[in-house]
């Protein structure tokens, strides 16, 4: 079951990552939240954020905080985001609130990742938590057609439509023993957009409650 005490931990002290007068890559959900609800005392300290969602675009605008755009911010030293899984490796699964294309770009974009994260989220081996994979609508049966065939179990998160105005299957059935293979055969099939595993560029920290691990 998540801990909602620490999210709060963890979304906190990811503050102490953030660098005067830096951009700062915002996530999104509810861990991230608690990020952003910290973020706004350090508003007048950096120049603004880019923002993963238009949830978290909402949050960081209420607050204050300038949302920037990713071609004008350049490289970002710092990206703080949840996660859905966290394996030993600090490799994610990411996109259950379907906003895993937006937060691998901006995760890419980073020189940092810093992933928040509550004890529910920690997994010995992805795969428990279904995996999201962003497609291009007409490619649904498709995509879903070449997972059958990996083994996996697509389920099609209906009525979702993405910031990007794509759709979302969830993969159930996968025990992932090689994250970082799978995640490039995925990213080959025609019509995925993205996939919600974040192997091949894991996070660099990650913080459960307030400790490093
Ligand atoms: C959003 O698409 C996801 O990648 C989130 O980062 C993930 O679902 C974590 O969410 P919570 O912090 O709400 O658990």
């Amino acid at each position: 079951m998540s801990n909602a005490n620490e999210k709060r931990q963890a979304g906190e002290a990811a503050i102490r990552y953030v660098e005067d007068g830096s951009i700062v890559g915002v996530g999104t959900g509810s861990t991230v939240a608690f990020f952003i609800e910290a973020l706004a005392d350090l508003r007048h300290r950096i120049q603004g954020a880019v923002s993963s969602s238009e949830q978290s675009t909402a949050h960081l605008t209420r607050l204050g905080i300038p949302v920037l755009d990713l071609n004008a911010a350049g490289p970002l030293s710092l990206y703080i985001d949840g996660a859905d899984e966290c394996d030993p490796h600090k490799r994610l699964i990411k996109g259950g609130g379907a906003a895993l294309t937006r937060e691998k770009i901006v995760a890419a974009a980073a020189r940092k990742f810093v992933c928040i994260i509550d004890s529910s989220k920690q997994v010995d081996l992805l795969g428990a938590f279904p995996l999201p994979i962003e497609v291009i609508p007409m490619a649904r049966s498709l995509v879903a057609r070449e997972i059958v065939k990996l083994g996996g179990q697509p389920v099609w998160r209906d009525g979702v439509v993405t910031d990007n105005g794509n759709w979302i299957i969830d993969v159930h059935g996968w025990r992932i023993a090689d994250p970082v293979a799978l995640e490039s055969e995925l990213n080959q099939l025609a019509g995925v957009v993205t996939v919600g595993l974040f192997a091949r560029r894991p996070a660099d920290v990650v913080l459960l409650g307030d400790r490093e691990i």
